[in-house]
């Protein structure tokens, strides 16, 4: 077994690991792992669950790549430890959809051509299927222009504002764009 699988990476020699036995809800699925107490989501998903389509970017909460829904909303799986998360229903982009059937973000973004070297897109994708659910719940962002209404309509410049926190090193924003556009609002482009 490797350091990671043991979360022994990083401590001196000679120092026990004292593992967690925790059970996580991942995509309808019940998984039962041991991980070092201060295991971040994001290694559990990736290095002992072997969930390797949610990324790590930068590990500290700054890129968005390794976003997940974590009881329907979006979540920094970097910034969040998985033994918070034993009572959680959390959704990775393997839940969401499957090649021969997609989720409509992910065909969206399929269609819109919205990634290239695809190394944030798991992420970005997660993080449009929360933010249109915030948006459908009438929260409103620092786009909004009447913070008081209940109807927030899904602009260019909001989507751009709502999706900040997800960052493409490609430059894909334009199709981005487009993709979470045409599922919000049926744009026909
Ligand atoms: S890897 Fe979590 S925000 Fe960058
Ligand atoms: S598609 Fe390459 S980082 Fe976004």
């Amino acid at each position: 077994m490797s350091d990671s699988d043991t979360g022994a990476a990083g401590r001196s020699q000679g120092e026990t690991a004292q593992l967690s036995a925790i059970e996580l809800n991942v995509n309808d699925q019940v998984r039962r792992l041991e991980v070092d107490p201060r295991t971040s989501l994001l290694d559990a998903l990736r290095e002992h669950l072997r969930l390797s389509g949610t990324k790590k970017g930068c590990d500290h909460g700054q890129c968005g790549a390794c976003t997940v829904l974590i009881n329907g909303r979006r979540v920094n799986s970097c910034l969040t430890l998985a033994v918070m998360h034993e009572d959680d229903e959390i959704v990775t982009i393997e839940g969401l959809g499957h090649p021969d059937g997609l989720h409509p973000m992910q065909r969206a973004f399929v269609e819109r051509d919205g990634f290239q070297c695809g190394y944030c897109t798991p992420g970005q994708i997660c993080s449009a299927v929360g933010m249109i659910a915030e948006v459908e719940a009438g929260w409103p962002s620092h786009a909004t222009a009447d913070v008081t209404s209940t109807r927030i309509a899904l602009t260019d410049e909001e989507i751009r504002e709502r999706m900040s926190g997800n960052i493409c090193r490609c430059a894909a924003y334009p199709n981005i764009v487009a993709a979470i556009r045409g599922i919000a609002v049926g744009d026909p482009e």
